[in-house]
């Protein structure tokens, strides 16, 4: 017999069928379902994400799924990292109540055909940078999101152009649940919080809150007055002396992701937010900031 304090026991479903089943017999039974998507190798990130799920909702379920159709020919899907046991020990005592954890060949029976494609906020930055990424990203939430019709799912502010892209996603396709947007959670030095911080070796970890520190003299800048181009230029000047090569860090529209620059100057009601993408030797971070209107 359960203890009345201990958290309820987890049950791990790979079928997406029998996934839905037990979610919509939930939800048929007034319960407010929470849902966290994630790729597993959890972090407190990911922990904040469920706290706030159980925080707001009756049952949660988080899906642990490394989606193939999201990383490009040569990224890292097949080294990234899978640790499916330490995940479903940490996710026992936060009170989660399902784990879905589908095969690929459950995500993509034989014969898939199916891709979702969002244009707008998914064109840009992510979108150039890794062609077919958010097509992966939208395609396998929407499924995720069939097998798990949550009431509200959360996801990470670290991801923002992935947050802006399921968000379009689920308002032009109806969905039925609610996307939350949760704070980045970042490591003492200002680093956010990622799975692929691993990947960074020593020298690479130490040099890495660069990045949080280029958003904080960013959003001081801002705060001043100085154009977003010439403060664009001194992050990216400033990250490549110290070894980043710079995808991108650029100030845009939070939610179109359209360079401020390029909006007309009484772009008034406009929510502006760094966004930037840096490669550390083979490892890739990205991390953003919200600014406040001008
Ligand atoms: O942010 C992630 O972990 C993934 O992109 C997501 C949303 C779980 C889709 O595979």
């Amino acid at each position: 017999m359960n203890h009345p304090q201990s958290p309820p026991p987890l049950v791990i479903e790979t079928d997406p069928l029998a996934m839905r089943a037990r979610v919509a017999e939930a939800v048929r039974g007034g319960l407010r379902v929470g849902f966290v998507p994630t790729m597993g190798a959890l972090h407190a990130g990911h922990d904040s994400l469920v706290s706030r799920a159980t925080g707001e909702c009756d049952a949660v379920a988080v899906s642990i799924f490394v989606n193939p159709t999201q990383f490009g020919p040569r990224e890292d899907y097949s080294r990234y990292p899978r640790t499916f046991e330490a995940d479903c020990g940490r996710l026992r005592p936060l009170g989660v109540r399902w784990v879905f954890a589908p095969s690929v060949e459950a995500m993509y029976p034989a014969g898939d055909a199916t891709r979702v494609h969002v244009a707008g906020p998914a064109d840009r930055w992510e979108g150039a940078f890794r062609p077919g990424h958010f097509d992966g990203v939208a395609t396998v939430v929407a499924k995720l999101l069939s097998a798990v019709p949550a009431t509200k799912a959360y996801l990470g502010e670290k991801d923002w152009q992935q947050a802006a892209v399921i968000r379009r996603m689920a308002a032009d396709l109806l969905l039925p649940t609610e996307i939350v947007v949760c704070p980045t959670v970042r490591e003492a030095d200002g680093l956010a919080m990622s799975s692929r911080n691993i990947y960074l070796s020593e020298s690479e970890r130490g040099r890495a809150a660069a990045i949080a520190r280029s958003l904080d003299r960013g959003s001081e800048l801002w705060d001043r007055g100085v154009e977003a181009e010439t403060i664009e230029r001194s992050a990216r000047e400033s990250l490549g002396s110290v070894g980043f090569e710079v995808d991108y860090w650029s100030i845009v529209c939070e939610d179109s992701l359209v360079p401020v620059a390029e909006l007309p100057a009484a772009g008034g009601g406009v929510r502006p937010r760094i966004i930037t993408a840096c490669r550390l030797g083979s490892t890739r971070l990205i991390d953003n900031r919200g600014l406040p209107p001008r």
